[in-house]
């Protein structure tokens, strides 16, 4: 059953859409895993291979994605099939995909707030030991882990739930008006503070030095997964986010913006955290401890470092929490005008089944090194789970997503059509129009099939 998008809700404001899009895009992946992987990937030639994976695969396909939205005024799988009904599978991956991430991404923004509470009641506790406190209270390594699976991951999906309870206007717009300006602010603070400490200086070289021997085929593979991950594509999210929009919106330029925004996070986080990790000589490492246990050696060698700490993890909190909802709202869209549920009750429902999964999730990290399927350690049974929910998502599902939207827009319904969406029937101008057709049936397509077989066969990181 196809509920009517009567009353459906609306952006209220041009900026309130473009924050709420921007924080979806804004999350753990710019300001956790963005830095990581520049470290690893060369920094400087890392972060020009990034800009351009953004400029002309990650805009190409985030438009393609906004104008499937708006055009149907409807979800991801509804918007599909209003346009060719033997599609609708495409939006139907990027609403499962959603799910299984948001299933742990509620897990790791629930440790968020562990660690905003634990730097300001316990930093001590946390810097004597920090891979310790990471494991036993977030991952459960010597007992059952009731704060890192249960209490704050329940803590930051309540949240998330009760904002999209309130729907479009009231619940995303009011909290990313709120929210991004602040995280803006805390992040450029931040980034001062960490590329002004003594010794910091070879950091802000390192990623700033272009050096084109860094540059392989793996830094080209690394970029463009990681566009779209932070850029939120491939699920639908924005098809979505886009459906909330007037006519009157020139999406061409939101889209710009938008990808302008993330982008600029994305470098601001790399510039707060790679220059402190040189300041004090600490190996950056990545996975799943970097943000939590590796970055305590960098809070507690800083003057200020506590400080410091507790305002990262608000920031941390704030980009993940602009982020689930996103999430969140791509599966609600769809139960409610697919399936004609009640709103607040399909909260509750997708909550629950979300979290008992993410539990699970969490048990299994602290076994990550172990092979098998279930493992039984003092009594309790962990399945091993969380690394193959990763690689699900981040290899196959989210290209996969990615590219059959590419290949919907661009083949299916046209680009002749798409054009004509994106320019609001040539109301707005839009003087790349055949450079971007190009990019969507073509090169957009053919690169994401590489990332999906280089994924699969070389091992991305
Ligand atoms: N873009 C978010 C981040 O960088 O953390 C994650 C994300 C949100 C991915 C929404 C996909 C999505 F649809």
């Amino acid at each position: 059953m196809t509920a009517s998008t009567e009353n459906r809700g609306q952006f209220g404001s041009k900026l309130g859409f473009i924050l709420s899009a921007a924080g979806s895009a804004v999350g753990l992946g710019n300001i956790w895993k963005f830095p990581g992987k520049a470290y690893s990937c060369g920094g400087g030639a890392f972060l020009v291979i990034y800009i351009l994976m953004v400029i002309f695969i990650g805009t190409t396909v985030m438009l393609g994605e906004f104008v499937l939205g708006r055009k149907t005024q409807k979800n991801a799988i509804g918007a599909i099939r209003e346009l060719n009904s033997k599609f609708a599978w495409v939006g139907g991956l990027g609403v499962l995909t959603g799910f299984i991430i948001l299933c742990y991404y509620c897990q790791v923004g629930g440790w968020t707030i562990k660690y905003i509470i634990g730097y300001i009641t316990e930093s001590s506790t946390i810097y004597a030991d920090p891979m310790s406190y990471f494991l036993n209270n977030l991952l459960g390594a010597d007992r059952f882990p009731v704060q890192g699976a249960i209490i704050f991951p329940l803590i930051f999906l309540f949240l998330t739930a009760f904002i999209i309870s309130r729907g479009v206007a009231e619940g995303i717009e009011k909290m990313s008006k709120i929210l991004m300006p602040l995280l803006f602010i805390l992040l450029i603070g931040l980034m001062i503070r960490s590329c002004t400490l003594p010794g910091a200086d070879a950091g802000v070289k390192y990623m700033l030095h272009f050096d084109p021997s860094t540059i392989d085929a793996n830094a080209f593979l690394v970029a463009l997964g990681q566009a779209f991950f932070s850029l939120s594509l491939g699920m639908g999210v924005m098809i979505t986010y886009a459906s909330y929009l007037s006519k009157d919106d020139n999406l061409i330029t939101n889209t710009g913006i938008i990808c302008f925004l993330d982008t600029c996070v994305a470098l601001f986080a790399g510039f707060m955290i790679i220059p402190a990790v040189f300041a004090t000589g600490i190996d950056p490492g990545i996975g799943g401890g970097f943000a939590f246990a590796t970055l305590a050696g960098v809070f507690m060698s800083i003057p200020g470092g506590t400080i410091f700490g507790i305002l990262f993890y608000f920031l941390l909190f704030f980009a993940a929490v602009t982020s689930s909802t996103s999430i969140l709202e791509g599966t609600v869209a769809f139960l409610v005008e697919e399936k004609g549920m009640e709103r607040k009750k399909t909260v509750v429902m997708v909550s629950i089944v979300l979290f008992i999964i993410g539990v699970i999730y969490t048990l299994s990290q602290a076994h990550m090194s172990i092979k098998g399927i279930w493992i039984s350690r003092e009594g309790i049974t962990y399945p091993i789970f969380g690394d193959f929910m990763e690689y699900l998502t981040d290899r196959l599902l989210l290209p996969l997503g990615a590219l059959a939207t590419t290949v919907f827009a661009g083949w299916i319904w046209g680009t002749d059509n798409a054009i004509k969406e994106a320019t609001t029937d040539g109301k707005y101008k839009f003087a790349l129009a055949p450079l971007w057709a190009f990019l969507l049936k073509i090169v957009a397509p053919i690169a994401i099939i590489i990332i999906i077989f280089a994924g699969m066969f070389l091992g991305m990181s």
